[in-house]
């Protein structure tokens, strides 16, 4: 069967990776979670004390990166891969809101991106992926054969950013998510390098009023249909 190219990005707390990885698994394709590597060097950066409250020292980060080595491995019990910095599993170190407080600026260095560009496009190179991400269907792959574009209110993503913490025992409020995700969506949209922005045939899947479930049939279909057009 045809294999093809599978491009979704979107704002932040859409459930991009939630239904990217189903769809990877409904059609036996890898999944390759990109916020995760603009993640894992923000966190590098942290452990290094590059960067923090009233610290700025990323011109050192931009030195390191040539030897920072990051790494999706499969883990067969969980059914999908986890991301490797330096060798060490961060796939849980990532997701906190530290990380995602300085990922913004980190993001935004064009050494940074191109080091992750230039990654993820081997990862792509023999097709068969769903990649999410800000610029998949812009920049890494301009010619996917499907490009979605995942998009939900504001106070929805909160909310649900809000809920996934509670759940890890973060301590915070929902204010504060919230004014993470809204400052997010300005820095991810307003950034020089690689902005955020539909691709002109990305299809929109907005997913305020949508149960999981009624927009992975949706993408799954879309995606069927790309699979059998010749
Ligand atoms: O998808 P996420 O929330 O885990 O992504 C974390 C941050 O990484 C997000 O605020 C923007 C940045 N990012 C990016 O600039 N380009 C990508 N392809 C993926 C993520």
């Amino acid at each position: 069967m045809k294999k093809i190219t599978i491009a979704i990005d979107g704002h932040s707390s859409t459930g991009k990776s939630t239904m990217a990885k189903q769809l990877a698994k409904a059609l036996g394709y890898i999944y390759v979670d990109t916020g995760a590597m603009y993640r894992a060097i923000t966190l590098y950066a942290i452990q290094k004390g590059y960067i923090g409250q009233d610290i700025d020292k990323l011109d050192l980060l931009i030195s390191d990166l040539p030897s920072i080595h990051l790494e999706f491995r499969y883990n067969t019990s969980l059914g999908y891969s986890e991301i490797y910095l330096n060798e060490v599993n961060v796939e849980n170190k990532i997701r906190t809101l530290q990380v995602s407080s300085f990922v913004s600026q980190v993001s935004v260095i064009k050494e940074v991106r191109h080091k992750l560009v230039k990654l993820q496009k081997e990862m792509g190179a023999k097709k068969g992926l769903v990649m999410d991400g800000r610029d998949i269907g812009t920049v890494v792959f301009p010619d996917a054969q499907l490009k979605i574009f995942m998009t939900a209110s504001m106070e929805i993503r909160a909310t649900r950013r809000y809920k996934e913490l509670l759940d890890r025992g973060a301590d915070i409020s929902y204010e504060e998510v919230l004014e993470n995700v809204q400052q997010r969506d300005y820095l991810d949209s307003n950034r020089e390098v690689s902005p955020l922005k539909k691709a002109d045939d990305a299809v929109v899947l907005d997913n305020s009023y949508l149960s999981p479930e009624e927009q992975f049939q949706k993408a799954l279909s879309l995606a069927q249909d790309r699979i059998n057009t010749p």
